[in-house]
């Protein structure tokens, strides 16, 4: 397995890889409205405020992960938040979607990145080191729908502590039905 940063000319790939992981995950109304955020981010997104990460097989994309810019505007830490992830149907539960994350996380911690958030399911990312956080800790950019799902890890030697908004995020993401 191939890992890469920021991979270029690879960005119909990599919405095609996020519309079949969710539509088959979650259906086509989702894969759609996913696969249309993962557009929005790779030709939005500034390039200092995006991270793209792959895991590639023989030239085809088996997981793909992205983090953007998060911007607390009375804390001058680096946040990004992860978010989407997807590694392709037939090759889930084999440990792909960690080695990713873990790999992710590592080149970010390199890169300066103090903090990293995402929102999702706890159960599986506290198993590449996020732990719940509360809004109050980290105010998101939208009042959360799901706030159990809220989640952070700090990349440096100093322990979590609370972030200080409020919060934005990058223009793709700029939508309350991501949060
Ligand atoms: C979620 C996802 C990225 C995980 O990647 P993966 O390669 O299948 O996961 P891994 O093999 O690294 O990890 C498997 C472990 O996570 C658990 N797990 C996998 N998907 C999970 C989920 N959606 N929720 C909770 N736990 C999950 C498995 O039970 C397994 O646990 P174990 O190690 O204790 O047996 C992948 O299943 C996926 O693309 N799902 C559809 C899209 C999605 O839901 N993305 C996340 C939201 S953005």
């Amino acid at each position: 397995m191939t890992f890469t940063r920021n991979p270029t000319g690879r960005e119909q790939d990599l919405i095609d890889l996020f519309k079949a992981t969710f539509t088959a995950s979650e259906g086509a109304e989702e894969g759609a409205l996913i696969a249309e955020l993962v557009r929005k981010q790779l030709t939005e997104t500034p390039a200092d405020a995006i991270h793209v990460f792959t895991l590639e097989e023989e030239g085809s994309l088996l997981g793909a992960c992205v983090f953007t810019r998060l911007t607390y505007a009375e804390d001058d830490r680096t946040v990004f938040v992860l978010g989407p992830v997807a590694v392709m149907p037939e090759r889930q539960g084999q440990g792909i979607g960690q080695a990713l994350l873990h790999q992710g996380l590592r080149v970010l911690r390199d890169a300066g990145v103090d903090v990293a958030m995402t929102y999702g399911d706890p159960n599986y990312y506290q198993k590449v080191g996020f732990q719940s956080v509360s809004e109050d800790e980290a105010p998101a950019p939208f009042k959360l729908q799901f706030p159990h799902g809220w989640l952070g890890q700090s990349l440096t030697d100093r322990p979590w502590s609370a972030l200080k908004g409020p919060s934005s995020c990058v223009s793709a993401l700029n939508d309350p039905v991501f949060w």
